[in-house]
């Protein structure tokens, strides 16, 4: 069959590479991929908000089967438009995509289904939020309602920066249609990530993961898309996972049913998890970046089984194949990321890196100029590894990592220290 990936990251490079890996598998596109993924891939340079491009290049390729990587064209009702002409389409739709794209839609789902999660208020204006947080003691989770490039969540260490974040979202920070505001108790734990494909219906778990949001040795300094990530997440052992499960996501899709907008796609979970319970701390309506790297190592071709299982609505027959094994990736970034870096520098070595099963370098913002690789973004490459144990991993990743020339990138040396 013919395969669309829509996307450009190291989350898509590494769904082609383990789709490939499967027999069912003839041709794959990515749309509008990187200079990585055109190494394994055909990249179809297209603009993936626009349904009408989309369709064009879906009957051009004879395409059978579409798949969505980030959440932007779920947001904008890509996945609705896709299914309506017949296509074969995994994702959720506009209106379930809301459990990514509405804080506030996400808290009264939890509400209603009586999932756990941190106690909050909502607000549509800014001086009813202002006199809740001055009636409050700190430390006070400030969240913007919408889609806000991962900066819309502010933790607030006193009530004066919580003030302030709501003075911020009202004035359009994050954009002007961010005009509500959830305000909530700020949760004490361990995170975890947990991945699960629904089909509507069904749930069907496909692993765990951690990542390091933050930019610095010992998870210091400014938030980032990620530097890294490792699975399985040692915190999300069976009983935590099957109270997740239980008391979380069945629940919640559920009510989704409920309320006539089932969910069809991936499921990111956002867990706290203190004592053995996990609370929710967000949804995410597809797979993380790079979390989805270290799943894709560990799954390989058998996710396309699962991936189209679930679009036909058949998830019922579906098992995975587990592994005893984990993985680990490790970002490398352009110097300056999350803050400002500059585009264009030659990255060497990568083709000295080896070939094998266990190891690969996924990449997310590269290109190719004059049959050079360069660095065109923030996040820039993944090499990812697995192995028997997560040291073994680790050891190798930095290992291999050494292979590469490139002064203007950086990377964290301390990625899985806290499952070590
Ligand atoms: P984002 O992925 O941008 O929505 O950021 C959410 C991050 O903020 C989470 O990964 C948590 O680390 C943190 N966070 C969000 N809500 C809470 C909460 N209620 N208590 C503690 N930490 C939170
Ligand atoms: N790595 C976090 C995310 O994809 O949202």
């Amino acid at each position: 069959m013919n395969i669309m990936i829509l996307g450009s990251g190291g989350r898509e490079h590494s769904l082609a590479w383990a789709i490939k890996k499967n027999p069912k598998c003839d041709n794959i596109f990515v749309a509008p991929g990187n200079a990585g993924i055109a190494q394994i891939a055909k990249c179809i340079n297209i603009n993936i908000l626009n349904t009408s491009q989309i369709l064009k290049s879906v009957r051009e390729h004879s395409i059978d089967f579409v798949l969505i990587g980030p959440e932007a064209p779920l947001a904008e009702g890509v996945s609705d438009i896709l299914k309506r002409e017949g296509i074969l389409t995994l994702g959720p739709s506009r209106a379930a995509s809301q459990l990514e794209t509405s804080k506030k839609f996400t808290k009264e789902i939890c509400d209603a289904c009586g999932a756990p999660t941190a106690k909050y208020k909502s607000f549509d204006a800014r001086e009813p939020a202002l006199n809740y947080i001055r009636n409050k003691r700190a430390p006070l989770v400030v969240k913007a309602d919408g889609l806000a490039a991962g900066k819309g969540v502010i933790i607030a260490t006193d009530i004066e920066m919580a003030l302030s974040a709501v003075n911020e979202i009202f004035s359009g920070s994050f954009g002007d249609d961010n005009t509500n505001v959830v305000v909530e108790e700020f949760m004490e734990g361990e995170e975890a990530s947990l991945f699960v494909l629904v089909d509507g219906e069904n749930v069907l778990p496909i692993g765990t993961a951690q990542d390091h949001k933050r930019v610095g040795e010992g998870d210091t300094g400014l938030n980032t898309g990620g530097m890294g990530a490792y699975s399985p997440a040692p915190i999300l052992d069976e009983l935590v996972l099957n109270k997740a499960l239980d008391r979380i996501i069945r629940p919640t899709m559920r009510e989704m049913v409920k309320r006539e907008m089932p969910y069809q796609g991936i499921l990111y979970a956002g867990l706290m998890i203190k004592d053995s319970d996990p609370r929710l701390v967000e949804y995410n309506v597809r797979f993380g970046d790079p979390e989805c790297q270290v799943l894709m190592m560990r799954l390989g071709g058998q996710i396309l089984d699962a991936l189209l299982s679930t679009a036909e609505g058949k998830l019922n027959d579906v098992k995975i194949n587990w592994a005893k094994d984990h993985s680990i990736t490790v970002v490398m970034a352009s110097k300056g990321y999350p803050g400002s870096y500059n585009k264009g520098s030659v990255i060497g070595g990568l083709d000295e890196l080896p070939s094998n099963s266990d190891f690969m370098c996924f990449h997310a913002g590269t290109e190719i100029q004059d049959g050079r690789f360069i660095a065109n973004g923030g996040r820039v490459l993944n090499f990812t590894t697995r192995a028997d144990t997560l040291i073994e991993a680790q050891k190798s990743v930095y290992q291999i990592i050494k292979t590469i020339d490139w002064p203007q990138g950086f990377y964290r040396k301390d990625i899985g220290w806290r499952a070590l």
